[in-house]
């Protein structure tokens, strides 16, 4: 009798947990394969005059430029060709960080344009125990660079953030208090002590994340160019937030301690999608991670999937161009899919990670998506993915595509971190003398 009433309670347990993961996720959305709706992908190979590209040289040369402006005029919107005036400060540096395991740098990036002015603070860890110049990671942070790390160094973000009072951040404005409430997702001692370099800025130093009409943030240092844009193909946050990204890849070209070939870009969920974005648009990052990024980052948007080109739109006015919106209930008619946007990083590296429990985020439309941007990658002499099948809870994936569907959430966990650390020691060739000889070939 105990026995059984032991199995129901289980059950009942079971049966409650199942509906609290599909609850968690917003309702009346696809959330069972059976519903998702036959669907056709743009073929990436096929350039507009309907010819099968067969050379490398033919996607280098002319159809990687096609489908990066494709995503430019109807998903992120064009970004400005010109720079503001930049100044880079070292406001402060340690010698003896993170217990005497690394130094550290925070860089004012000042830019300046038609008397508008934006300070950007960038924060960098360099391990003491290797000898540099130091492969990177560089991420975008959600909190201020604060958030990341308990270090009492690091200078608190002076602009506008998110209320969370839970984070000790309410007036829009972070506090003391707020110091490391995100280093779960940032495990800088580990990332130093494997060797690697850690560069990260607050987001909303670039573009705060509301929909204010683009009138914030880096926006007013170009009102005149935003003005003179005949269309609705103007950037959105993502963009704006990738174009941060290239800007502090000008700075790591300066800083002599960090090795500039061996870049790796790497952003969660919304800075997913822009890590992805960033990553397509500056070749000059050597690897693209991307973390849970979903609609708009690594997933399918005609598998409807989860988040809608719709709802992303509807809830997210700013994030992405207005033309956009013409694909709201319409994916069939986009002139992309998110598949063509990893095939804009091939050859170079790219990983895309997912969870379980993220149905929001549609972890097998990543999967699909990373499958069909193999094709470019193996055109251009890589081993693309290294399976047609997805795989199991943490196995993943690590050829020049890399895969992972771990358990539980949306979130950046240890074992994500590590996965891209493998990958990044796979493919960043950590030892700099082969990297030398390989220069020569
Ligand atoms: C929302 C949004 C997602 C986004 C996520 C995030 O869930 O719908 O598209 O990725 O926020 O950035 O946290």
């Amino acid at each position: 009798m105990m026995l059984v009433h032991a199995f129901s309670l289980c059950l009942f347990t079971f049966i409650l947990l199942s509906c609290a993961i599909v609850t968690a996720q917003p309702q009346g959305f696809i959330y069972d394969e059976a519903d998702v709706p036959d669907y056709t992908l743009p073929d990436p190979l096929i350039s507009p005059k309907g010819k099968r590209i067969q050379k490398p040289q033919t996607w280098i040369k002319q159809q990687r430029s096609y489908i990066l402006d494709l995503f430019r005029e109807h998903v992120y919107g064009k970004t400005p060709s010109t720079l503001p005036r930049v100044e880079y400060e070292l406001l402060e540096k340690g010698k003896n960080a993170l217990n005497g395991s690394a130094r550290r740098k925070q860089i004012a990036i000042r830019f300046s344009k038609d008397n508008h002015h934006l300070t950007a603070l960038l924060l960098i860890y360099l391990p003491k125990r290797q000898a540099g110049p130091h492969p990177v990671f560089v991420g975008l942070n959600f909190y201020g660079n604060q958030s990341i790390h308990p270090d009492s160094a690091i200078r608190i973000s002076d602009s506008w953030v998110r209320n969370n009072p839970d984070y000790g951040i309410t007036d829009n404005r972070a506090t003391p208090s707020s110091r490391g409430v995100r280093q779960s997702r940032w495990p800088v001692e580990e990332i130093i002590n494997r060797g690697y370099a850690l560069a990260t800025m607050y987001y909303g130093d670039i573009d705060p994340d509301y929909d204010d009409g683009f009138q914030n943030g880096i926006h007013p240092l170009y009102h005149s160019w935003q003005q003179n844009q005949p269309d609705s193909s103007t950037w959105g946050s993502v963009s704006a937030w990738a174009w941060g990204l290239s800007r502090i890849m000008d700075y790591l070209i300066t800083d002599s301690d960090i090795d500039s070939g061996r870049v790796a870009v790497m952003g969660h969920s919304r800075l997913g999608k822009t890590a992805l974005w960033a990553g397509a648009r500056d070749e000059r990052f050597a690897l693209v991670i991307s973390n849970n990024s979903g609609c708009g980052g690594a997933a399918l948007s005609r598998r409807h999937f989860g988040e809608t080109v719709k709802r992303i739109n509807n809830h997210f006015p700013h994030w992405f161009c207005d033309r956009f919106n013409r694909y709201n209930d319409n994916e069939e008619s986009l002139p992309v899919d998110q598949h063509m946007l990893i095939a804009l990083i091939a050859p170079r590296p790219v990983y895309i990670a997912s969870a379980k429990e993220d149905l929001w985020a549609d972890p097998r439309g990543k999967f699909l998506a990373a499958l069909h941007a193999d094709p470019v990658y193996k055109l251009l002499g890589t081993n693309g993915l290294a399976t047609d099948n997805m795989p199991p809870l943490k196995q993943p994936i690590m050829s020049t595509i890399g895969y992972h569907i771990r358990p539980g959430k949306h979130d950046v966990t240890k074992y994500d971190w590590n996965r891209f650390m493998d990958f990044a020691d796979m493919h960043l060739n950590p030892n700099p003398s082969e990297k030398k000889s390989n220069d020569k070939i």
